[in-house]
């Protein structure tokens, strides 16, 4: 079997084994990720341009301190860093930074964004953000959970933007989406945003072709309302 994933706005075709495949539907964890983005992969993805929909939602806010969560090879980071982001690419894999790093260097904002390398399962940043995004990060705690955690860090009158996999079921053709585990839909991730707190400007599913595979994404962004003086 092999899954059709997104990684940036380019495809990654990964093939499972069956023992792999047992291994992986319970496990997104760094030991997954550090194979996933070994040798070549990494370098092959670190020339994918950044998400269409990280390109859409953001160019319409003012720039200041951003961070990607689960960053790859940095497509989004550096994006960001390019339309006058202070960036954080934050990513478990190692391998994955050194190329996001070495892609910034050769775009010339490596001095807009700081690569931290962290399981964002457990760490917390210093200080909120006024972007918090994250494009298909699916890390080994429960995918709406992360959302939750990542939800946390965004600063009073800042925006949270997720773009995930859309959980539409399996066994589409020769449709291969990722796990169940690791997609949602809109209303899972809006569910779960106080609407005391957020304000919701996006919350769509699309559908995109891509290299001859079939993309199902999930988008929402939200606005922390901000907090009232006094
Ligand atoms: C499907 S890839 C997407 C990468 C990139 N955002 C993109 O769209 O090309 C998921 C990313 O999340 C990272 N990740 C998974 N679990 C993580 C965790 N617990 N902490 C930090 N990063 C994690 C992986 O290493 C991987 O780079």
């Amino acid at each position: 079997m092999e899954w059709s994933l997104p990684f940036g706005n380019n495809v990654c075709r990964i093939r499972l084994s069956p023992v792999t495949m047992v291994d992986m539907t319970h496990s997104f964890d760094k030991d997954y990720w550090d194979q996933i983005w070994h040798g070549d992969r990494a370098t092959a993805m670190g020339t994918s341009p950044a998400n269409p929909h990280l390109v859409r939602q953001v160019g319409d806010l003012t720039p200041g301190r951003a961070i990607d969560a689960g960053c790859g090879a940095g497509a989004e980071a550096i994006w960001l860093a390019q339309h006058g982001w202070q960036v954080t690419g934050a990513d478990v894999a190692a391998e994955a930074l050194e190329t996001a790093a070495e892609r910034a260097t050769a775009s010339g904002v490596a001095d807009r964004v700081d690569w931290v390398q962290a399981d964002l399962s457990v760490w917390e940043p210093e200080s909120p953000y006024d972007l918090v995004t994250t494009h298909y990060a699916h890390p080994a705690m429960p995918q709406l959970e992360f959302y939750d955690r990542i939800a946390s860090w965004v600063a009073p009158g800042g925006t949270l933007l997720i773009v995930g996999h859309l959980h539409h079921g399996h066994g589409h053709g020769h449709d291969h989406g990722p796990p169940a585990e690791a997609s949602v839909t809109a209303a899972d991730i809006t569910g779960r945003l106080d609407a005391e707190v957020w304000e919701i400007d996006t919350a769509e599913e699309s559908h995109r072709s891509m290299n001859d595979s079939q993309i199902h994404d999930v988008v929402v962004r939200a606005r922390r309302r901000p907090t009232l003086a006094g």
